[in-house]
């Protein structure tokens, strides 16, 4: 940015009432850090010695201690008892999924600066939709690093396992406009679907931010927001919605004092946090006294199948419907380019956390083996806290939601299928393992679906 681009801004800024900390932050701020690619780097990297470095220094101080390993990766959850400011804050399910991760970082990313003595440390991401990055990274499995943890799911540390394509799948939220909607499936895949797989530590929301490739992972999320506003279309942070931009979360910095933060300071990432991604391009700066039109459905239900039950053990098979009487409305609707049809699933919960991720199918042909290649593939069911009933569920308990658009699994299904029936599969998946053979995952989870119903949504403008 040009000296002059930022002498006008403090202008501006300062003569807005109320104007943030962060608002300030944009003003004085140096060049923005990078938070690179993993893919490339080495133990021996800077970012990733000085990550080890940190890391190490905070496992030595007290659990009390707000730069400690144990109070960072408490404030998002933990089975510690006891109760310290912030604790157990994570927002999973709830508007703030995407916001409050984001704040999460920006903390933790300042306190691994000191803790590791390295002013230009940036938290790299983990680069997982790239194919040659879907084994957990070289650094992280070395037993002598602190970058290591045992409590990793099977044959993770070992190398062998690694991160189905459905499992990384963007697809499921970068078309979707309506930003919670987008931000509910991305918490579902990529989010909660690379947790189950890796489990251990990192398939659990108490424990889950203790393994230092967590916020690797989370890194990754957040450039995925960033990379979702960039499509435009409509797409926009929550602007207009109050309780969004202004609900406060606690946080440390890393002097150990308590900060606040809220929607609008996490709008930015480069001006307001002085991060950018590497390869991500030119960010979207969005303000809160710009508020923009937002977005909305007209929805049209069209069928619903009956209550789904998954109980832990080999998957159900299909579950099916007649849709004789509807099939002309359903072609009508799945053929008109202005009109998306959407799988719409409320009410799903599990009595605790799976350790699988279901993917789901619509019309899937009989006796054809499932796979996230084909057409009839729409999303994948993934619940990490959202959505599970858990005594550590912090916040209360809300059911989750998915909406998967099916407009060309529909069409499949109809033009092969003349004999009125329409089935939807569940597949539950975990981690692959070298070789193709699937790894086998014990999953003791009860899973159900309240409603399951196909609707066409019409985009509005406000
Ligand atoms: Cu708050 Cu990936 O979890």
């Amino acid at each position: 940015m040009s000296h002059s681009r930022r002498r006008f801004l403090k202008t501006t800024a300062v003569a807005v009432a109320g104007a943030s900390l962060f608002d300030f932050n944009e003003l004085m701020a140096a060049p923005p850090l990078v938070r690179l690619d993993v893919g490339p780097l080495t133990a021996g990297s800077p970012a990733l010695k000085s990550y080890a470095k940190a890391i190490t220094a905070m496992q030595a101080l007290p659990t009390t201690n707000p730069l400690s390993w144990a109070y960072q990766a408490a404030i998002h959850g933990t089975t510690l008892s006891g109760s310290h400011p912030a604790w157990n804050t994570c927002q999973h399910g709830t508007p703030y999924f995407w916001s409050w991760h984001r704040m999460y970082l920006y903390w933790f990313e300042r306190i691994i600066r000191k803790m590791s003595n390295d002013p230009t440390f940036a938290l790299p991401y983990w680069n997982y939709e790239a194919s040659t990055e879907r084994y957990l990274p070289v650094p992280f499995r070395d037993a002598a690093s602190s970058l290591y943890t045992s409590h990793r799911g099977a044959g993770w540390n070992a190398g062998t396992s690694f991160l189905s394509s459905s499992a990384v799948a963007t697809s499921g939220f970068m078309p979707v406009i309506p930003y919670f909607t987008a931000q509910g499936n991305c918490e579902g895949t990529p989010h909660g679907a690379v947790h189950v797989s890796i489990g251990g530590w990192m398939g659990s929301v108490p424990t889950a931010a203790q393994d230092p490739i967590f916020y690797l992972h989370h890194a990754n999320i957040d450039r995925w927001w960033n990379l979702w506003l960039k499509q435009g279309g409509g797409r926009s942070n929550p602007l207009s919605d109050a309780a969004w931009k202004t609900t406060k979360f606690l946080f440390f910095d890393e002097n150990g004092a308590q900060q606040w933060m809220t929607g609008c300071d996490v709008l930015r990432a480069a001006l307001q946090l002085n991060y950018t991604y590497q390869g991500e391009g030119t960010q979207v700066n969005q303000y809160c006294l710009k508020v923009l039109p937002w977005w909305v459905f007209e929805k049209e239900w069209l069928i619903e199948w009956p209550p789904i039950k998954l109980p832990p053990g080999p998957d159900p098979g299909p579950i099916e419907i007649n849709v004789r009487e509807q099939r002309k409305r359903l072609l009508t609707v799945a053929n008109d380019a202005n009109t998306d049809v959407t799988l719409e699933l409320e009410g799903v919960e599990a009595d605790k956390q799976p350790s699988v991720f279901w993917e789901v199918y619509v019309g899937l042909p009989k006796g054809k083996a499932p796979s996230s290649e084909s057409a009839h593939y729409v999303g994948n069911i993934a619940l990490f806290g959202h959505g599970v009933r858990d005594e550590h569920q912090h916040g209360g308990f809300k059911p989750a939601e998915f909406s998967f658009k099916v407009d060309r699994a529909l069409q499949n299904a109809l033009a092969q299928d003349e004999s009125g029936k329409l089935d939807l599969t569940f597949v539950a998946r975990g981690a692959e393992t070298k070789g193709g053979t699937r790894e086998l995952v014990r999953n003791d989870a009860n899973l159900s679906v309240g409603k399951a119903r196909l609707a066409a949504r019409r985009l509005k403008k406000t």
